[in-house]
């Protein structure tokens, strides 16, 4: 975990406080969410839409370190990238494949804000050409809207989220994100769910609303929250990247470590579910990637011990372009290739 003693001090507020253990007494695997991870478009398009319009702040500027390396990856979040506020992206370009919508698709990516909160949000989301619409899911106001992108968002209003928040001129701290909320995932079938995500992941299903299904991990609450919509009449979303959606979703190990890790993906395989990767090396945090039976791709993270600041100072932090070592020699390749932005 990042040391973000100085932080808590200053603020008043919780970075990385997370709790392990869920409602039940039991020691989940899971913290919450460790980052949510999106196909867009354009760069510059994502990078204002997060940094201006949604007020998060630059984390990370690097690459995806998959395939030819040749897209940027962008992290946004609160002062030092911490867990569960991490929003992550790969810019594909405006013609970019598009990612088709069915069972496993991401309808929303739902962001904490402070109670109260929803009308400065809606004013400033209109003031900047984004549609909203108001509604109320499991007793909780939210506005929907759109990344230009055309992913699917939500601001939720939290009461006693006490995670530290980024704040500017324009979004002070009465409004401003604070982090994850919860993930809506399209599924055809709540029966397979919901076994990986009690048995597999050991996530509890705490409620119901409708057609929409709540399973929480850790100590629950925000952050900590995957709900499924429940579509019997959906076919298969697509699988690889495509502009317009979540491509995968980041969970936090509780123990933070290899071995938990490497536990999780015994376990995993073997109660039926094969799918998982090896351990890749995402420089700043470890991963195993694996397919779910609604078809969303997850992730099992933990984090490096300096996280974020591993290469820039709390002060720079996502303010230059940071590449690890192994692609350190291909930096002026790389940088030939990618969407020129004004950071
Ligand atoms: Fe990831």
């Amino acid at each position: 975990m990042v040391d973000t003693s100085i932080y808590i001090q200053q603020d008043g507020c919780y970075s990385s406080a997370r709790q392990a253990v869920d409602p039940r007494g039991h020691m989940s695997q899971f913290r919450g969410h460790h980052h949510i991870t999106l196909a867009v478009g354009g760069a510059q398009q994502d990078y204002d839409f997060h940094t201006k319009t949604l007020g998060l702040r630059s984390v990370k500027k690097t690459v995806i370190f998959a395939g030819s390396n040749e897209a940027y990856h962008l992290y946004y979040g609160d002062k030092v990238g911490t867990e569960s506020q991490l929003i992550t992206t790969f810019p594909l370009g405006s013609g970019g494949p598009r990612a088709r919508a069915g069972s496993g698709h991401v309808t929303h990516l739902d962001l904490s804000v402070p109670v109260g909160s929803l009308g400065f949000w809606q004013e400033r989301l209109t003031g900047a050409g984004i549609a909203t619409t108001a509604m109320s899911r499991f007793g909780e106001d939210r506005l929907e809207f759109h990344h230009p992108c055309g992913a699917g968002y939500a601001l939720v209003e939290v009461q006693d989220d006490r995670r530290c928040q980024w704040t500017s001129d324009e979004v002070s701290g009465a409004v401003a994100i604070r982090g994850t909320h919860a993930i809506t995932v399209a599924t055809n079938d709540l029966t397979e769910t919901d076994f990986h995500m009690s048995v597999v992941m050991g996530f509890a299903a705490t409620k119901t609303d409708g057609a929409f299904a709540r399973y929480e991990t850790g100590s629950g609450g925000t952050g900590a929250l995957v709900d499924y919509e429940l579509n019997t009449a959906l076919g298969q979303r697509s699988w690889g990247l495509g502009v317009g959606a979540v491509h995968h979703t980041a969970f936090w190990l509780s123990d933070n470590n290899a071995e938990q890790q490497d536990a999780f993906k015994a376990h995993s395989e073997g109660t039926g579910y094969m799918d998982i990767s090896e351990r890749k090396d995402r420089n700043y945090f470890q991963s195993v990637y694996f397919r779910t039976p609604a078809g969303s791709l997850f992730e099992a993270a933990f984090s490096d011990p300096k996280g974020f600041l591993k290469d820039e100072s709390p002060e720079q932090l996502g303010t230059t372009f940071q590449l690890p070592p192994w692609l350190e020699d291909r930096r002026a390749e790389l940088m030939s290739k990618l969407e020129p932005i004004n950071f």
